[in-house]
């Protein structure tokens, strides 16, 4: 469906069947990842709602909007594949209604990392998400943990404007050889998917660092860096590692942190985050 009425007449007849209401917001060009939220919306939901949106206020000027891909007819039969009951995917002026100006500012956790890179990101992708969830009325939405700054923000959201939503974050799914899923990796010739390899590996890399007993921040972040040294085109914007709820940065891993990177190859920007976990002592 595309319009509002037809989306609330179906999420009502559901709920007056008795069905919980899974949604799982996305902006196409889907992957593995989105179908695994999907199957667990359908776990625990008796109706999953999709919806497909490319939120123009998300991106920057310079940013991929108009070039975003769009692949509508693939996605429809993807989520049929995984028994998606319903996709919500509006045109842009059933999401901004002309003269709109309301937006929602979520404050400190989405302000480092994304939010110093692509100023206005998360304000864009907050309120999208809180009209998404205003319009569906779900009970519980569903995103990966590859956007894991994303997922904070929108946790905050939910807690300090008392949004009648649980909010599930699910893990990254990847490629046999690391690779994280995303619908930028399209962008990807043969070369710099080689090349984005980098950026699980120096994941693993910071894992096996503090394994090996190192715990000092700048020491694993020069040992991730230097990965990327030998990489012709990558830009690294941020590696970080930082406080898994905050997200303010750590300068020891002795409790478990999160290692999140932004890194340009070739011209098209990866992020990818583990959860970096110093063994028991
Ligand atoms: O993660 C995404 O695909 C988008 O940021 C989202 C949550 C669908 C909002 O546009």
């Amino acid at each position: 469906v595309t319009t509002r009425a037809k989306l609330r007449e179906a999420v009502a007849a559901e709920r007056s069947r008795g069905h919980s209401i899974g949604l799982v917001p996305t902006m196409g060009a889907l992957h593995a990842g989105h179908l695994s939220l999907v199957e667990a919306a359908r776990r625990e939901c008796g109706f999953t709602v999709a919806t497909i949106f490319v939120n123009p206020t998300q991106f920057g000027p310079g940013e991929d909007y108009q070039r975003y891909p769009r692949t509508l007819d693939a996605d429809l039969a993807a989520l049929a594949s995984v028994g998606t009951d319903l996709l919500f995917a509006p045109p842009t002026e059933v999401i901004y209604r002309p003269g709109a100006t309301t937006f929602v500012d979520v404050g400190p956790v989405a302000a480092p990392l994304e939010g110093q890179f692509r100023p206005g990101h998360f304000r864009g992708v907050a309120t999208v998400v809180l009209k998404l969830f205003n319009l569906v009325g779900a009970d519980i939405a569903y995103f990966g943990r590859k956007d894991y700054q994303q997922s904070l923000v929108i946790r905050r959201m939910v807690a300090d404007l008392d949004v009648p939503i649980q909010v599930r974050v699910c893990p990254t799914v990847r490629e046999s050889d690391g690779l994280a899923l995303s619908s930028r990796n399209t962008y990807l010739d043969a070369t710099a998917r080689e090349r984005a390899l980098t950026l699980s590996r120096s994941l693993r890399l910071a894992q096996e660092v503090v394994v090996s007993g190192e715990r000092r921040a700048v020491a694993i972040i020069e040992r991730m860096r230097r990965l990327f040294a030998d990489i012709p085109s990558a830009q690294i914007d941020y590696i970080a590692l930082c406080d898994p709820e905050t997200l303010e940065p750590v300068t020891l891993v002795d409790r478990v942190a999160v290692a999140l990177l932004a890194v340009r190859i070739g011209g098209t920007r990866l992020i990818d985050n583990e959860l970096i976990i110093p063994p028991s002592k």
